[in-house]
């Protein structure tokens, strides 16, 4: 098989949702498609202690975080399917939204009963900033929820997208009957047990149990009026991420799930060309491309190695093969190398756009490299930064210790473990990061690699907003709207919440805050 029909094989996306939405559970769903499970309740390693048995970093064997569920990848009615976990709960870090840049499209679980929450939101908004398209899946409808249309408000209202519902439910908890699958005219009927039943619209006379059923008249004729005010379902429109085709079902009983998979395997799309400094790069080139987005450190203590996890970009991987990196003109021979499963690091020998893999960091990578092979020499957009929310005063608990410490936060910083910001007249170090996990990793790798104990000081959620330098007047903030540079020296305002936001915004109308999460808008045109 050429190059080419391997790549446009390949379906690469991740799951975003809040903590118990029921990503865990739909992960577990896929993977039983494609076989690569037998049985539920596999993939919680978290709860089963399965993973934490081998050598990861000490942080991680506490948490219980696998790297080997970081990225699964099957084959699936033709397809070869790879998804990228986006950890959440406690493990919510950087990574998980840099994940976001190595996907093609994107899963959105919501809570039925619940809406959108919290992390959804804050997912969201990275996966609308680099315009990848989104399907949504809303789960729990075995419960009693809220209204399908109220919801489809919400996420049109809250997430600033269309909806399309592909599949629209019939009744909810004791009395879900199944679902309308608009998209292939047929009802699916919810029978209780994992079968589902099938009964085209042609044939839905014969089926009066159902068709009498106040729950499916109802229903029925909420979708007409969809149907009728709604906006059509616009491929193109998905596809630029301005449109999201909406599924509901159950990922517990399952229900709805096949159906969802089988449409959103079909209409996701494949790898994207990508751009670089050379101009955009095909996924169909022949020469192999691809960029760095997580350097999992400290796999195994006793070798301090560290695994850098590659997404292929174009041509064709193979192991053992040499590359440059084109941030230093260095050629490197890729021989060891791994793909990554539910329940096995196997080592992978070739891999084409789309795919990630991990490659052994004999610590010469960085977040965001581009590593080439042939004369190629360009690099691939950087990584946008994303706004810390959380942030930390941080001191060596050894003053003499101090070029230590120095030297351990800049490489941590280079690294993009956390984001540095400094008090804007005082050298204090203020810490930012966008979840708790990174101040513990931070803390382990200062003591273990660098020697260096470190003390954080809590300075709770902030709002950072970027702020032009000649438009900063001290006068203005104080320890609670706290002014602070980032590591390159430009003025930042740590807002201590919403409100403090707003009220500055309304005294200061003509004074720019910038949100990084706008500046990073990704411009997919390519124009
Ligand atoms: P997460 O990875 O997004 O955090 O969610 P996870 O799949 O772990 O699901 C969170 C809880 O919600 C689990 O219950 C799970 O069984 C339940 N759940 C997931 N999908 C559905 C669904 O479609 N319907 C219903 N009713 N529940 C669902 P738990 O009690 O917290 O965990 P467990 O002990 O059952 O594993």
């Amino acid at each position: 098989m050429s190059i080419q029909d391997e790549m446009k094989k390949r379906r690469t996306f991740a799951i975003i949702s809040h903590p118990d939405a029921g990503k865990t559970t739909m992960t577990e769903k896929m993977l039983l498609f494609g076989n690569l499970i037998r049985s539920a309740g596999t993939v919680k390693g978290k709860k089963s202690g399965k993973f934490a048995t081998s050598d990861w970093m000490e942080i991680e064997k506490q948490r219980g975080i696998s790297v080997t569920s970081s990225v699964m990848n099957f084959s699936y009615e033709g397809y070869q399917v790879n998804i990228l976990d986006t950890p959440g709960h406690e493990d919510f870090s950087e990574d998980t939204y840099r994940t976001l840049t190595a996907v093609d499209s994107v899963v959105m679980i919501i809570d039925g009963t619940k809406g959108i929450e919290a992390q959804t939101l804050k997912l969201f908004k990275v996966c609308k900033m680099r315009g990848i398209p989104i399907f949504t899946f809303i789960n729990k409808m075995d419960r009693e929820g809220r209204e399908p249309l109220d919801l489809l408000e919400e996420i049109e209202s809250t997430l600033d997208i269309e909806t399309y519902p592909m599949t629209w439910p019939a009744g909810m908890g004791k009395r879900f009957l199944g679902v309308f699958d608009r998209h292939n005219d047929q009802f699916v009927k919810f029978t209780g047990n994992e079968r589902e039943e099938y009964i085209p619209y042609s044939e839905l006379g014969q089926h009066q149990e159902l068709t009498e059923d106040i729950t499916y008249q109802e229903a029925k004729d909420e979708m007409e009026l969809v149907d009728e005010a709604g906006d059509g379902f616009d491929l193109e429109k998905v596809l630029r991420g301005d449109q999201t085709p909406v599924f509901f079902g159950s990922a517990l009983a399952p229900f709805g799930v096949e159906t969802f998979f089988n449409t959103f395997i079909k209409y996701a799309p494949e790898p994207a060309p990508r751009r670089s400094t050379e101009g955009i790069v095909s996924p169909e080139s022949e020469e192999f491309s691809g960029f760095i987005f997580k350097i999992q450190a400290n796999m195994n203590p006793q070798h301090r190695d560290r695994i850098a996890f590659v997404r292929i970009c174009s041509g064709k991987f193979e192991r053992g093969m040499n590359v440059t990196l084109s941030r230093t003109g260095k050629t490197i021979k890729l021989s060891q190398s791994q793909q990554f499963v539910a329940s096995s690091r196997g080592t992978v020998e070739e891999g084409y756009a789309g795919d990630i893999i991990g490659i052994y960091d004999p610590n010469v990578y960085r977040i965001g490299d581009t590593i080439l092979t042939g004369n190629q020499k360009y690099q691939y957009d950087e990584l946008p930064q994303f706004p810390p929310e959380l942030f930390k005063k941080v001191t060596a608990k050894n003053v003499m210790k101090s070029k230590q410490f120095k030297k351990g936060l800049e490489q941590l910083v280079q690294e993009g473990a956390i984001q540095l910001f400094k008090h804007y007249h005082f050298e204090d170090y203020i810490i930012g990061a966008v979840g708790e996990l990174q101040y513990q990793v931070f803390e382990y790798r200062m003591k273990n690699e660098y020697n260096v104990e470190v003390e954080l000081m809590p300075m709770g959620e902030r709002i950072p907003r970027w702020i032009p330098s000649d438009q900063v007047d001290e006068s203005m903030f104080d320890e609670r709207n706290m002014l602070v540079l980032d590591r390159e020296e430009n003025p930042v305002v740590l807002f201590k919440n919403d409100f403090s936001l707003r009220w500055f915004k309304d005294k200061h109308k003509d004074i720019e805050l910038v949100d990084l999460f706008e500046v990073n808008q990704y411009d997919q045109s390519f124009e």
